[in-house]
C-alpha cells in the first residue's frame, strides 16, 4: 500500500502556539500516543502562553521549546533548516473575541502574516525544485496543518449546521483574521501545490485553559464567590468540545487526512451559555444570585452549530467525552489547581519562562 501524504514513520512536528490552552494539550497528547514523534515548540508566550501548561514533557528528550514570533521570517527559516521538520501544526494565534473588539490589529498581524511566514518558509524548504515557481513536487509526506475555527462561518439562525462548503462570513476581528488565514492556506495549495489541510473547530473545554474565556471565567469567579457576568440574555449558543477530542480530530486529519481539504470538528453538543453558567453554579454548590447579566458583546454571534459528518464518515474520528463527564473534570481540574489559576490571573507564571530557561 502506498504511504498516504502526511504518513511518515518519523515525524518531526513544528507546533505553533504550543504553550497555550489547546497547543500544550496537543502536544502532551501527540507525545504520548506517537513515541517516535519529535515536537518543536514554537511559542513567543504572549499572556496566553504558559509552559507551566507543559512541565509533564520538559525533560523529555523528544520535545524541544523554542521561544520566537511566527512572524519572525528570519526565525523560522532557521529552524526549518536546523531540524528535519516534517509537519507544521499552527495554533498559534491571537484567539480572543472581546481583546479582538478592544485591540484588533495584533489579530491582523499574529493570525494572517504570522501564517503566511510560516506557510512561506515551509514552501521554500520543502519544495523539491525551490527555484522553480511552476513545480508543486514537495519532500514525500511533508503537510500543514492550519488549526483554524468555525466563527469563520459567521453566525446561525435557529437551524441549520455550519458544513465545509459554506462561504465565509466572519463578524468579528478576530473571526476575520482567521477566515483571512484559510484562504491564505488555500492559496498556497492551488498556486504552490502545497500539502495542507484545514481543520475548524467549535468551542474546547478542558484543562488549562486561560481564564478570560466562559468556562473557566465562570468556574474561577463561582469558586470565589465573584458575580458571573453573562453578556445580553446568555442564550447564545456554542457547540463545547473537549480539547482532548479536538487534539485526537487533528491527530487523526494529520494521519489520514486529504490534501487540500477541510474538515469541520464538533461535538453535536449546542448549549446556550447560561445553561453552563447555570451547571458550574449547581455543581461547585453555589447560588444563582452570582449570575450578573452585562451589556453584550458588539457584534456578539447567535448561534455556531457543527455538522461534522466528514470528519466522522471519511476519517472514522469521534469525539469520546460526554458533556456531562468533560465538565465535571473540568470542574474538578480547576478545583485542584487553583495555584495554577491564581499564577495565571496574577500574570506571575510569566516568570517562569526566566526561572526555567534564562
Ligand atoms: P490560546 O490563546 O490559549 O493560545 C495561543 C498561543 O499562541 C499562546 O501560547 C501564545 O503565546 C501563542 N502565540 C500568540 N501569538 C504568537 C506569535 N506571534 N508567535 C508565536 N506564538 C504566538 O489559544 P487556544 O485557545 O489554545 O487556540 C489555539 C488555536 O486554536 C488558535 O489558532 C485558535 O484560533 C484555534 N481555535 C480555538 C478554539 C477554542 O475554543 N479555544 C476553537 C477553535 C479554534
Ligand atoms: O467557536 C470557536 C471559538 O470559540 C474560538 O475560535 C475562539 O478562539 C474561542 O475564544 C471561542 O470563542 P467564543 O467567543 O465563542 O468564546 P468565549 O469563551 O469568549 O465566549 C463563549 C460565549 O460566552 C460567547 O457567546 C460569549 C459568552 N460570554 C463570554 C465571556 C468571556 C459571556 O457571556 N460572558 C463572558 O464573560
Amino acid at each position: 500500500m502506498s504511504k498516504k501524504l502526511g504518513q511518515t514513520d518519523s515525524r518531526v512536528l513544528l507546533v505553533t502556539g504550543g504553550a497555550g490552552f489547546i497547543g500544550s494539550n496537543f502536544i502532551t497528547y501527540i507525545l504520548q500516543k506517537h513515541p517516535e514523534d519529535t515536537i518543536i515548540n514554537l511559542d513567543v508566550l504572549t499572556y496566553a502562553g504558559n509552559l507551566e501548561n507543559l512541565k509533564g514533557v520538559e525533560g523529555d528528550p523528544r520535545y524541544t521549546f523554542i521561544k520566537g514570533d511566527i512572524r519572525d521570517r528570519d526565525m523560522v527559516r532557521g529552524l526549518f533548516k536546523t531540524y528535519p521538520i516534517t509537519h507544521v501544526v499552527n495554533f498559534a494565534a491571537e484567539s480572543h473575541v472581546d481583546r479582538s473588539i478592544v485591540d484588533p490589529d495584533i489579530f491582523l498581524t499574529t493570525n494572517i502574516i504570522g501564517t503566511e511566514v510560516l506557510l512561506d518558509e515551509a514552501k521554500r524548504a520543502w519544495k523539491i525544485y525551490p527555484e522553480d515557481k511552476y513545480s508543486k513536487e514537495y519532500k514525500e509526506g511533508v503537510r500543514f496543518h492550519q488549526v483554524s475555527t468555525d466563527e469563520v462561518y459567521g453566525a446561525l439562525g435557529k437551524e441549520g449546521l455550519f458544513v465545509e462548503s459554506m462561504p465565509l462570513l466572519p463578524n468579528s476581528p478576530y473571526s476575520a483574521s482567521k477566515a483571512s488565514a484559510d484562504l491564505i492556506v488555500r492559496s498556497y495549495q492551488k498556486t504552490f501545490g502545497l500539502p495542507v489541510t484545514v481543520s475548524r473547530c467549535s468551542n474546547n473545554y478542558g484543562a488549562y485553559q486561560f481564564p478570560e474565556k466562559l468556562i473557566p471565567l465562570m468556574i474561577n469567579n463561582c469558586i470565589n464567590d465573584r458575580s458571573l457576568p453573562v453578556y445580553g440574555d446568555g442564550m447564545q449558543i456554542r457547540d463545547w468540545l473537549h480539547v482532548i477530542d479536538h487534539c485526537s480530530a487533528i491527530d487523526a486529519i494529520l494521519e489520514k487526512g486529504e490534501t487540500g481539504d477541510i474538515y469541520n470538528i464538533g461535538g453535536n453538543n449546542e448549549k446556550a451559555n447560561i445553561e453552563i453558567v447555570k451547571l458550574i453554579i449547581k455543581t461547585l454548590g453555589k447560588s444563582e444570585e452570582l449570575i450578573t447579566y452585562v451589556k453584550d458583546r458588539p457584534g456578539h454571534d447567535r448561534r455556531y452549530a457543527i455538522d461534522n459528518t466528514k470528519i466522522t464518515s471519511q476519517l472514522g474520528w469521534k469525539p469520546t467525552y460526554t458533556f456531562e463527564q468533560g465538565m465535571k473534570e473540568t470542574i474538578q481540574w480547576y478545583l485542584d489547581n487553583q495555584k495554577w489559576i491564581e499564577r495565571v490571573v496574577s500574570g506571575d507564571y510569566q516568570g517562569y519562562y526566566e526561572r526555567m530557561y534564562c
